[in-house]
Parts: C-alpha cells; structure tokens; sequence
C-alpha cells in the first residue's frame, strides 16, 4: 500500500477526492460495515498463530478506542499488564499516555489506539523483523477500516514503518503528509519519556500539536461530508514543522520490511 503519491494538502482532501477503495462516512450502512469489520479483525488477531509470539502470550492485544477516530496511536507491543488484560497501553506507560491526553482534553475512548504487533514479547524483548512482518497485515487493515486523519507513532517501532529512514530524535513532533489526506507524527514512547525528563519534555511538547490537529481533522471532515472544500482560514497542520509530501525523506506509507537502514537509537 503506497499512499505516498498524493501531492494533496493532506487535510484538505476531500473525501471525493480520495481513493474510490476509501470509505466516506456519511453513511450508517458504512458506519456499521466498519464496526463488523473492525470486530471481525479483532476475533481474528485474539486467535492469531502467525508468529512465535502466539506461544508466550495471555491475551493478543488487537487495539481499542473508536473505530470513527480521526487520530490512531500505533505503539510497540503489549507490555505485562496488556498482555494481563488483553488491551492495550494499560500498564505505567498507558497510564502516562493517558494522563497526558487527558490534560489536552482529549479523552482515550476518543481515539484509536493499537501496536505493531499485537502480542507481548517476551521479556519485553524487541519485536523481531519476522514478527513485525507477520502482523503488518492487521495494522494495514485498521488503518484502512479506521481511515484516522492523523496517525502518531510512539516509539521507534512503529516510527518506521512510516519514517523508514527517521531518527527519533531528529524528527519527533513532525507533521508529515503520507498521503490520502493522512499525516503522521513521530513521538518518543512514553516509556522513554518516563525515563528521561529531556525525552519526556519532548513528548508532552509534542503532544501539544494534537488538539488542533485533530480540530482541523474534524473540521475537514465535516466539510468532506457536506462535499465541501475546507473553510478558508483553518490554519495549516503542524506549522512549522510541515513537509509537504514529496520532498526529500518523504515516507513510504507502511512498508512491509523493516528497514535495517533506520537508525537505532535507544531512545525508542
Ligand atoms: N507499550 C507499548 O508499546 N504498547 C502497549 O500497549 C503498552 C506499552
Ligand atoms: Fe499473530 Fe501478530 Fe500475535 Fe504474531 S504478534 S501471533 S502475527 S497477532
């Protein structure tokens, strides 16, 4: 799935505008074709054997929040307590996360949150590139169903499969078009900012960027059900940090491989 073509002003795209594959919301049918779709999706990673990671886990952890979300939060992979509870962030850094939100007035349930893979590693240990690679598939698929405006990477995991080429510490809190009226932000993980005040300034500093984001996600949507433009004098998504899509180190959407070419930074 390339979605690194449109030369579009993400926000802006109107749903016409969009792929025909690309579902508009204006319908209850649609509505509720998601809803059926998301759950069968979720059934079917709770029963997943793809990988060795279906051999040391509790609970798969599929993802939770709206399926109508316009920002999704795609982290590593469950850590104890979500593979305890079978949901994801729920442990200390869910906790942080939530907090976090929560002080920007934007509250959990309001958005979708899910992971690269959806089983615990043992250990916590890194996932593996086959791991990752087996479980793509479901991440692609939610963000499909979920069509979020707005995808925010926490941790260098999920960093790459839409910064393949990112380091974290260079390109946290960017907003980047990748296409179909979407952007995506790279933001340390909130285990990393638990750990380091400097990563965990960055991090709240960065999440600061998300409610007008989203006011301006919303808003592009409710034009783009009307079939309407934009409004005129809606600011523009992340300035000044913006990259139009196109220019140099613009990201794939969702490569398939992991990138070994991405820095490693301990950072996540
Ligand atoms: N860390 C993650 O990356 N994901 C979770 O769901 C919990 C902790
Ligand atoms: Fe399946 Fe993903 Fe779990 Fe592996 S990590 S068993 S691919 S759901």
């Amino acid at each position: 799935m390339d979605e690194s073509a449109s030369q579009e002003e993400p926000l802006d795209t109107p749903a016409d505008g969009r792929d025909t594959d690309d579902r508009e919301r204006d319908g209850r049918d649609d509505e509720q074709d998601v809803i059926e779709q998301m759950h069968a999706l979720e059934a079917e990673v709770r029963r997943c054997q793809r990988c060795r990671l279906a051999r040391t886990r509790t609970h798969a952890v599929p993802g939770e929040g709206d399926y109508r979300a316009v920002v999704m939060f795609v982290g590593e992979g469950p850590g104890y307590e979500e593979d305890r509870q079978g949901r994801p962030f729920v442990g200390r850094s869910g906790q942080f996360l939530t907090e976090t939100l929560a002080r920007l007035g934007i509250r959990r349930e309001e958005v979708y949150i899910t992971n690269v893979v959806k089983c615990r590693p043992p250990e916590n240990r890194d996932p593996q590139p086959d791991e990752l690679e087996a479980c793509a598939d479901y991440l692609e698929r939610q963000v499909a169903l979920i069509n979020p405006r707005i995808i925010v990477t926490l941790g260098r995991f999920s960093m790459r499969r839409w910064f393949p080429n990112g380091t974290i510490t260079k390109i946290h809190g960017q907003v980047r078009n990748i296409g179909r009226g979407r952007v995506a932000m790279a933001m340390f993980h909130p285990a990393a900012a638990l750990r380091n005040p400097r990563w965990r300034e960055a991090f709240e500093k960065d999440m600061q960027k998300l409610p007008p984001l989203i006011e301006r996600a919303r808003k592009a949507n409710a034009a783009a059900r009307r079939g309407e433009a934009l409004p005129a004098g809606v600011p523009h998504p992340g300035d000044p940090d913006y990259e139009p899509a196109g220019q140099a180190g613009h990201p794939a959407e969702m490569p398939t491989e992991n990138d070994e070419s991405a820095s490693a930074t301990s950072a996540q």
